[in-house]
């Protein structure tokens, strides 16, 4: 699997994890892999989570299911930071997400390590449960504002 199209093909949702430990080398690679994804405007509105400790995954069962993973990293993005376009308002923060998302699973894929992307999770518990400001939770700013 030397190209490309046979990483992309070759990643599938693993919902069923050994457990083991990542290394540090690894997270610092996904990691990076995020970081440099493109964003609209290059706004960069996304900061990443990294929980691996056996408190912080306990912790985070309480938001969601993890399926056994040693490691997960919460994608959240600041909607003030991304960018705006002018005609209709229509905010790049989910689509900034998404990509940073994408390219973090495809670099765990490259390290031959699985992944799962997770939306169902209860925001205001995972909210709670790690102090992660409002700000990065919009949709729940949104919902109380209103
Ligand atoms: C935006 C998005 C949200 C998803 N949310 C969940 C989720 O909450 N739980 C889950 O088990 N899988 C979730 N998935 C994984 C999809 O179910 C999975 O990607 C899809 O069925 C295709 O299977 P594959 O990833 O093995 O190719 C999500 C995927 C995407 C792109």
């Amino acid at each position: 699997m030397n190209t490309f199209i046979g990483l992309a093909k070759s990643r599938h949702s693993v919902r069923n994890y050994e457990g083991k430990t990542v290394e540090k080398e690894k997270v610092d690679a996904i990691l990076e892999s995020g970081r440099i994804a493109p964003t609209a405007a290059n706004q960069q509105p996304c900061k990443f989570l990294v929980l691996e400790t056996q408190d912080s995954l306990k912790k985070l069962e309480r938001a969601c299911n993890p399926h056994g993973a040693s490691l997960v990293i919460v994608v959240c993005a600041d909607k003030e930071i991304s960018w705006v376009r002018p005609f209709d308002g229509h905010n790049m923060l989910d689509i900034d997400a998404s990509i940073a998302t994408d390219h973090m699973m495809l670099c765990a894929q490259d390290l031959g390590l699985s992944s799962c992307w997770i939306t169902y999770f209860n925001p205001e518990e995972l909210r709670k449960q790690f102090n992660i400001p409002i700000d990065l939770f919009y949709f729940l700013k949104e919902k109380n504002a209103g």
